[in-house]
C-alpha cells in the first residue's frame, strides 16, 4: 500500500538508550537520559513545529554542560580544560543552528539532532566517563556536590583533560 510506504519512509530513526552509555555516575546518567529523550522528541516532531522543543533542548544542554563543568572545577580541573572546550564548541554550533532555522532552513534542527545522536556516545564514553571515574576517585558526591575529603584534591590541578584522552 502506498500509504504504508509513506509512513515507513517518514518515521524517524530514534536514538536508543543503551547500557553502554552509562558513565558510572548516576546523576550524570540521569541528565544524559534526558538529553537522549529530548533528541528523540525533536526527531519525532514535524520540522515546522521543532523550534520550541529545540529551545528547550538547548537550555537543557547548557545546564547539562554547566553541571559537568561545575563538578570539574570542584575537583581540581582548571576552567580552560579541553572537556569544557568541547562543550563550548557544541553549544556554539547549536546556537547557530537556531539562527539558520529561523532564517529559512527548516531541516537544520533535524540534521543537528541526528549529528548530536552520533556525537554523544563517543563523548559519554570518553570525557564524561573519564570525569565520572575522576569524581569517584577523589570522593566527590555528585548529588550533594561535596567532597568527602577536600584535601584529596589539594594537589590536583588539571589543565588538560587529566586522565581523560582528548582528541
Ligand atoms: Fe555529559
Ligand atoms: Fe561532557
Amino acid at each position: 500500500m502506498h500509504t504504508m510506504t509513506t509512513i515507513a519512509e517518514t518515521t524517524p530513526t530514534l536514538m536508543p538508550w543503551t547500557d553502554s552509555l552509562n558513565t558510572g555516575d548516576a546523576r550524570m546518567d540521569e541528565t544524559h537520559q534526558e538529553f537522549v529523550d529530548m533528541i528523540n522528541t525533536i526527531l519525532a516532531t514535524p520540522e515546522d513545529e521543532q523550534l520550541p522543543v529545540y529551545k528547550e533542548f538547548l537550555n537543557h544542554t547548557v545546564e547539562h554542560f554547566a553541571q559537568e563543568e561545575r563538578w570539574m572545577l570542584a575537583t581540581g580541573f582548571s576552567a580552560d580544560n579541553c572537556h569544557a572546550e568541547h562543550h563550548a564548541t557544541i553549544l556554539e554550533t547549536m546556537r547557530v543552528v537556531e539562527a539558520h532555522y529561523l532564517d529559512t532552513d527548516k531541516q537544520i534542527i533535524t540534521r543537528m539532532a541526528e549529528a548530536l545522536a552520533e556525537w554523544f556516545p563517543g563523548h559519554a564514553n570518553s570525557m564524561d566517563a573519564g570525569l565520572a571515574a575522576h569524581l569517584k576517585s577523589v570522593g566527590f558526591d555528585s548529588v550533594t556536590e561535596t567532597l568527602a575529603d577536600p584535601s584529596a584534591i589539594k594537589n590536583v590541578t588539571m589543565s588538560g583533560c587529566g586522565s581523560v584522552s582528548c582528541s
